[in-house]
């Protein structure tokens, strides 16, 4: 029984020493130190040999029993540390290999050059406001007066979304909105307001059913034709030159008496005459005006309080800026399109 003892031993340890993987690992330990093992099945022979046999067969029994299980849990960590190597190499990470190339996004001309404007106004003193796309007739219509009815309506056609409610057709309404909450009649307010507007228009070359706008004002006391003569100096020669010359052409908006168009000398020929400008040297920018006393009255105010105010389309200043032929470039979100405004933003 000794003999068949030892032969057990060997053969366990040799089949322990060479096992690769954890689950034949296990195996082997069910096979030799389990329940059902065949060293279990061997010891259940000890009831037929002598009692001096049997002292020396359990003492060495139990020490193959010791031995083998240690060898079994020092192969286990072994073949552990094997996988656990063989996976690091596996998963490896060169750093030296090159990132992913990640393009970064530009921002929209658009919103470059409100940016720009918004910074410039800023700098003057004025508050920026972005306000509500969707308004009430009376904020973009009536209290600018143009009452329901007024033929002036007709320049800027409509989307509305009942009878009252409407998508604004200009940037206009904001400055409705802000001339309603002053509170006092020597306040100063300065105030631009910017955003998306709608028109039913066809679309083409120069017309878009949404397009964008900064529309800006001032209320002072003793504010004159002159001080907004400055202010859209100021404005042009910041935003296409400090050459760029002004012109001011008499023209009609219902929220301003009296009411200007303002033009600025072509930024291509600086008035020589070209394509642009249609061989005139200027180029329409903006309207404006003094505001009209039926709007103070219209938003209860008292109409002696003196302001000037003004209108700019922003896909026109940027079509100017970066000789654009097309509006709908603008929306139409072509990368290479968009990509060609990096080295501006
Ligand atoms: N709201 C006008 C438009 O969209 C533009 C405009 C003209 C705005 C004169 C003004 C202004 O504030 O004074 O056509």
């Amino acid at each position: 029984m000794e003999k068949e003892l030892e032969l057990l031993f060997t053969t366990a340890t040799e089949k322990i020493n060479a096992a690769t993987t954890t689950a034949e690992l296990a195996a082997l330990q069910l096979e030799y130190l389990g329940k059902k093992s065949i060293l279990n099945e061997l010891l259940k022979k000890m009831k037929d040999i002598s009692h001096e046999e049997r002292l020396t067969v359990g003492k060495r029994a139990n020490v193959i029993k010791t031995t083998l299980t240690e060898l079994c849990k020092a192969k286990k960590s072994e073949l552990e540390n094997v996988m656990a190597m063989a996976m690091f190499e596996q998963e490896k990470i060169d750093l030296s290999l090159p990132g992913y190339n990640l393009t970064l996004a530009t921002k929209h001309p658009l919103n470059q050059v409100i940016d720009e404007i918004s910074q410039l106004f800023q700098e003057l003193g004025y508050d920026i406001v972005f306000g509500t796309e969707v308004e009430d007739d009376e904020y973009n219509f009536q209290r600018l007066n143009l009452p329901i009815g007024h033929p002036a309506r007709d320049m800027q056609d409509t989307f509305y979304i009942t009878k009252n409610t409407l998508l604004r057709t200009h940037c206009t309404n904001m400055t409705a909105r802000a001339i309603s909450q002053m509170k006092r009649k020597d306040e100063i307010v300065a105030m631009i307001s910017t955003g998306n507007t709608y028109r039913r228009d066809d679309d083409d070359a120069t017309h878009s059913h949404q397009f964008m706008q900064v529309d800006g004002f001032l209320i002072a006391p003793h504010t004159s034709f002159a001080n907004l003569k400055w202010t859209i100096q100021y404005f042009c020669q910041r935003m296409f030159g400090e050459n760029t010359k002004i012109r001011l052409r008499p023209s009609f908006f219902p929220f301003t008496e009296p009411s200007v168009e303002v033009d600025v000398t072509c930024v291509n020929c600086h008035g020589q005459g070209c394509s642009i400008c249609k061989q005139t040297g200027w180029i329409e920018i903006m309207g404006a005006g003094m505001i009209n006393p039926l709007v103070y009255q219209a938003c209860g105010q008292d109409p002696d309080l003196t302001g000037f105010a003004f209108g700019i389309g922003i896909e026109r200043i940027a079509m100017i800026k970066y000789g654009i032929d097309d509006i709908r470039r603008f929306y139409t979100n072509d990368v290479r399109f968009l990509e060609q405004f990096k080295k501006f933003d």
